[in-house]
């Protein structure tokens, strides 16, 4: 039987799969609208970060201040999603629920009671980018405090309103208002994580609204998309791993018994979380932008928490000296996040908190100038065959 689809390319690798005005990713520089991440992790907030990223252009001093009151004002979530979170949160432990799936499902249930919900107008899909942007670190703050059989934080207002963005997420995971260094390494994780041209979430929001579905429906299917451990998950996983490498070492961090320990992982096959990348062979940018600041979190905390980055650094130089692989962003955020304090299980959600601005303008931009995106499969199924033969 013949096929008119040509052989694919595993993984669709180096497919060019479409256009956007949003995100270059290239070996030699990743650039959000004209902007190098360096340039934007030195210079930019994240609110800055977000606002270009939906509204295309840098903000004006008037804009900026106007675009972080719009987030303030809609960080409060509706009581439907807060009696959500206090039913579902306690299931964490119980090990039926994942956070990344609370976010998710949170994410659908705001969508129910969205009045625009349905309203696919560029003006409408702003509006709700802009809502689902500020109220998703309030989802992760909540499910964190009920996770912690504490009372919520700020269920009325979703924070502080002095607090920005960053500190505001760390604020209504714990109720402790972070220090500048923290909310400034956290600011930048959520620029580093805000966006990524074509990844699996992005295109998987992509082809949602390619249907001409909604910003909610799409959104709910880029966070499916970005849990797995290929992907967003990694920032998880690449922390799991170092934990299970330290363990298995009762904590003597020798370089030999790492190497021992990672030719084994090889013999057994086993991928390293947080490393490697389909795009960047020769390295991620963004990963040692979060080192460093990570590190320098890290020193200041105390010696139990630089030991996970000596014991990255070991991993990473294996890894480079015998496979030549790099690390990519979420090997650093692990170790970073670790050295703030936040909860595993929330890494993950809070690549969502930014990921958020760039799957948003994705969609936006595909609803403005959509076709169907629906590509051919390359049958290697039976020949013809009679039912009743
Ligand atoms: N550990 C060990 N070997 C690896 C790794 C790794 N992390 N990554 C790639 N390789 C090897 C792989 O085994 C293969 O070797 P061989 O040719 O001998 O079979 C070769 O490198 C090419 O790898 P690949 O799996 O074909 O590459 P890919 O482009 O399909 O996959 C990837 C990219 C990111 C899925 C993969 O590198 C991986 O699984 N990494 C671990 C998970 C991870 O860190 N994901 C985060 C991705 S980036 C940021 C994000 O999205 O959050």
């Amino acid at each position: 039987m013949t096929t008119a689809a040509p052989a694919p390319k595993a993984g669709l690798e180096g497919v060019v799969a479409g256009d956007t005005a949003i995100c270059n990713v290239e070996q030699d520089a990743l650039i959000y609208r004209g902007y190098e991440i360096h340039d934007l992790a030195e210079n930019a907030t994240f609110e800055e970060v977000a606002y270009l990223l939906l509204e295309g252009e840098k903000p004006t001093a008037e804009q900026l201040r106007f675009f972080k009151d719009e987030l303030i004002a809609n960080r409060a979530l509706p009581p439907a999603v807060i009696d959500y979170l206090k039913t579902v949160g306690p299931m964490v432990a119980q090990g039926a629920a994942v956070p990344m799936d609370i976010v998710r499902t949170a994410v659908s249930l705001l969508g129910n009671l969205d009045m625009e919900s349905q309203a696919i107008t560029p003006e409408a899909n702003l509006r709700k980018a802009k809502r689902l942007t500020a109220k998703i670190p309030t989802i992760i703050g909540h499910m964190q405090n009920v996770i912690d059989g504490k009372p919520i934080v700020a269920p009325d207002t979703g924070g502080d309103a002095n607090l920005g963005h960053a500190a505001n997420l760390l604020y209504l995971m714990s109720g402790q208002r972070p220090d500048k260094e923290a909310e400034k390494v956290v600011d930048v994780s959520l620029t580093l994580y805000a966006e990524h041209d074509y990844n699996a979430s992005t295109f998987t929001g992509r082809v949602i609204a390619g249907t001409l579905s909604d910003m909610h429906g799409a959104v709910t299917g880029a966070i499916a998309a970005l849990k797995g451990p290929l992907h967003g998950g990694a920032n998880e996983a690449a922390m799991d791993m170092l934990r299970e490498i330290m363990a298995d070492l009762n904590g003597n961090i020798d370089p030999g018994a790492v190497r021992d320990w990672m030719h084994k992982a090889f013999d057994e096959k086993r991928k390293l979380m947080g490393f490697g990348h389909r795009v960047y062979k020769n390295g991620d940018h963004r990963a040692p932008i979060l080192h460093a600041l990570g590190r320098a979190a890290a020193k200041k905390r105390g010696a139990e928490f630089v030991k996970w980055f000596e014991l990255g650094e070991i991993v990473q130089k294996i890894m480079l000296d015998e496979k030549n692989i790099h690390p990519n962003v979420d090997f650093p955020c692990g170790m970073t996040y670790y050295a703030l304090g936040i909860p595993v299980p929330q890494y993950t959600p809070i690549f969502v908190a930014a990921r958020i601005t760039g799957w948003a303008a994705h969609i936006m931009e595909q609803h403005a100038n959509n076709r169907l995106i629906r590509p051919r499969a390359n049958y290697v199924g039976p020949d013809l065959r009679k039912w009743n033969a």
